[in-house]
């Protein structure tokens, strides 16, 4: 294929981009989307605090913008995020216990249903362990509710959009040596022993040299393949720039397409000023939306 999109879906697979909804009145923008992309992820308008400010109160309106989108151009969505400790609104914040507990079930429960039908797959829970050696969950007001908060809200997901496949998603997840891998991989493997409802496992893999590529990467893909779940590159960013960029950007479409499980790929974001980091040039497209190399050998590798 010509696209990212096209010569993923040539491959079973799909190609997709971290969106804003903000910037689809951006011509240059859309364009970009429109041409390379068959998915989407709301990059920050399905959260917590976006969806729901005020306790019971949902607005969906910059969410429905992405969506529609997408619908329109026939793209498949990644929702993101249903539970997760961060970009939570203030009220929830205040929370704890068996209130916040409730809070949370409700919100997904919520939230799952306005959208059931229209998601491909949802990050039910976001970023839950620690990272280090300790292999522990995360300090969060949603673990100090007990340590099965997440596999309530996986059968809360489960039960609102019985077609959304559900994906936990994290970070640091990605060097199949690390503690934090391992911990995730062990709380899968208990979830399809005791058939807690988890179809996927989502990789951010945002590297950078406190944290690269890791040569081990396509051992991890395989690993969580074996357990019975999906895997998704969901958050992909990669700092740096010229050919060294470029090979990391390779090596990691060519362990996907390595691992038959692995069903997709997504960039958070389109352009190295799209990028939620602060400096750098992380992403497959300049500033003015030109192709990088990193974006000519991702196109060779798909
Ligand atoms: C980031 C967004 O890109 C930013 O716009 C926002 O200010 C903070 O969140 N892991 C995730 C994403 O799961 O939701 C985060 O997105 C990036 C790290």
């Amino acid at each position: 294929g010509t696209t990212l999109g096209a010569s993923a879906a040539e491959k079973g697979r799909y190609f997709g981009a971290a969106v804003a909804a903000h910037k689809l009145s951006d011509a240059t923008y859309v364009g970009i989307l429109n041409r390379e992309f068959n998915s989407v992820t709301p990059e920050n308008e399905m959260k917590w605090d976006a969806t729901e400010p005020s306790q019971g109160q949902f607005t969906f309106a910059n969410a429905d913008r992405i969506v529609n989108h997408a619908r329109a151009n026939g793209m498949q969505v990644r929702g993101h995020a249903l539970a997760w400790h961060s970009q939570q609104p203030g009220w929830a914040q205040n929370l704890s216990g068996s209130a916040l507990r409730q809070a949370m079930v409700n919100h997904v429960t919520q939230v799952a249903t306005y959208y059931r039908g229209k998601i491909h797959s949802w990050d039910v829970v976001n970023e839950a362990f620690a990272d280090g050696g300790s292999g522990a969950r995360r300090d969060s007001n949603l673990q100090r509710t007990g340590n099965d908060w997440i596999e309530v809200a996986f059968r809360a997901a489960r039960a609102a959009d019985p077609t959304a496949k559900l994906c936990y998603n994290d970070y640091n997840t990605d060097d199949w040596s690390h503690a934090k891998t391992q911990a995730v991989y062990n709380m899968v493997r208990d979830f399809k022993a005791r058939g807690v409802p988890i179809d996927c496992v989502g990789l951010q893999s945002h590297f950078n040299s406190a944290s690269p590529y890791p040569g081990n990467y396509r051992t991890t893909l395989s690993s969580f393949a074996a357990l019975g779940v999906d895997v998704q590159i969901t958050e992909l960013d990669i700092e740096g720039s010229g050919d060294s960029q470029a090979t990391a950007y390779r090596n990691v479409a060519n362990d996907c397409l390595a691992v038959a499980r692995c069903t997709g790929i997504t960039v958070w974001g389109i352009r190295d000023t799209d990028s939620w980091r602060a400096s750098g040039t992380p992403l497959l497209f300049d500033g003015s939306g030109n192709k990088k190399p990193a974006y000519t050998a991702t196109l060779d590798a798909l």
